[in-house]
């Protein structure tokens, strides 16, 4: 009869020194194949006396199953080592990017533009856009300056090379975008127009000659100037801080009446008065004033039903009042060093 401890034992070894599931498979054939103990083991129960069989073979059987069951356990750990070595060897590393790649972010104007548009969203007003070039019609004849309006000196007009002599132009101001809106949908109407305008200004600290605009424009029935004065001062605070006011001030713009400057506390000194704000307290942020009927009348609105208000002011320019950016030229320059400092 076979020593089956020793069996056990001699088995335990070998498979635990098999390091490949080939080298397994050697340990397999010698332990449980045609040559091996067992085998012969089981050969020989013929030759043992009946009564001592069943006991035998049962013994012969228990061992081999313990031989199975070590052998099963190593061909999975074995397994799982070589899953483990072959995920190990297709890993990419990405810790590292070879490259550092740098994220880009927007443009401080964007950036405005977008804050800006969210105050007067959350105020209830619908964002509009209109064409960068124009007609003289839509950028000045429509707002009430026939051609050869002296009013019209207030804009230093880029006219495009197309068509009849200054016809066609990139336009200086959102205001434009008004009559569109007006001549397309109709009142009522209660939008914000920003977009791109152009002058033939000189660069300096406080002028470049593309810019950026925001324009608003209500128009309903029984709209009145203190809600023109509302909503300035609704936006003011929003956009600045419940510590910056807005006042206005009787000015002129041909396409409003009465018409106004409108100015924010100045957020460099709050109010008290400094050098930006040239000791007043105050800062000008754009023109407004109550629709005209005559541009009503331009686009066919009957101005005894319906009235309004309208008011446009600079979103560089707020950008640099907010920022404290000194000059304004700046803006279109890409230096990376700025664009990424703010
Ligand atoms: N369009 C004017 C400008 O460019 C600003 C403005 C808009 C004034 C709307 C009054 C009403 O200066």
């Amino acid at each position: 009869m076979i020593d089956s401890e020793a069996l056990i034992a001699r088995a335990e070894g070998l498979v635990r020194s098999a390091r490949s599931l080939d080298a397994l498979h050697e340990a397999q054939v010698e332990l449980l194949g045609k040559r091996s103990d067992l085998a012969a083991a089981r050969s020989a129960l013929g030759k043992l006396d009946p009564s001592e069989r069943p006991a035998a073979g049962q013994k012969l059987h228990e061992v081999r199953e313990q031989i199975e069951g070590l052998l099963a356990r190593r061909r999975s750990e074995l397994e799982e080592e070589l899953r483990a070595s072959r995920l190990q060897a297709d890993r990419l590393d990405l810790t590292e990017v070879p490259v550092k790649a740098s994220r880009g972010r927007l443009h401080l104007v964007q950036r405005t533009r977008d804050e800006l548009e969210d105050v007067f969203v959350g105020m209830g007003f619908v964002v509009a856009e209109g064409p960068e070039v124009e007609t003289d019609w839509y950028n000045f004849e429509a707002l009430n300056m026939p051609p050869a309006h002296p009013a019209r000196g207030m804009w230093d007009t880029l006219y495009l090379d197309i068509g009849d002599p200054e016809t066609v132009l990139l336009r200086t101001h959102t205001s434009p975008v008004q009559i569109r809106l007006m001549q397309g949908q109709g009142p009522p109407i209660y939008a914000v127009m920003p977009g791109r305008c152009y002058r033939r200004d000189t660069p300096d600290a406080r002028h470049i000659p593309i810019f950026h605009q925001i324009e608003g424009l209500v128009v309903d029935r029984g709209i009145s100037f203190a809600d023109l004065a509302g909503t300035i001062e609704t936006f003011t605070t929003a956009y600045f801080g419940p510590d910056i006011h807005s006042r206005l001030r009787p000015s002129y713009f041909p396409f409003t009446e009465p018409s106004a400057e409108f100015e924010a506390t100045c957020t460099i000194c709050k109010g008290k008065g400094c050098r930006t704000c040239s000791h007043t307290g105050w800062v000008e942020l754009g023109g407004c004033g109550m629709v005209d009927p005559e541009v009503f009348a331009a686009v066919g609105v009957d101005s005894e039903e319906w009235t309004g208000f309208a008011f446009g002011f600079g979103i560089d320019r707020l950008a640099q009042m907010r920022h404290v950016i000194p000059d304004m030229r700046i803006l279109l320059e890409n230096d990376v060093r700025f664009l990424r400092q703010i």
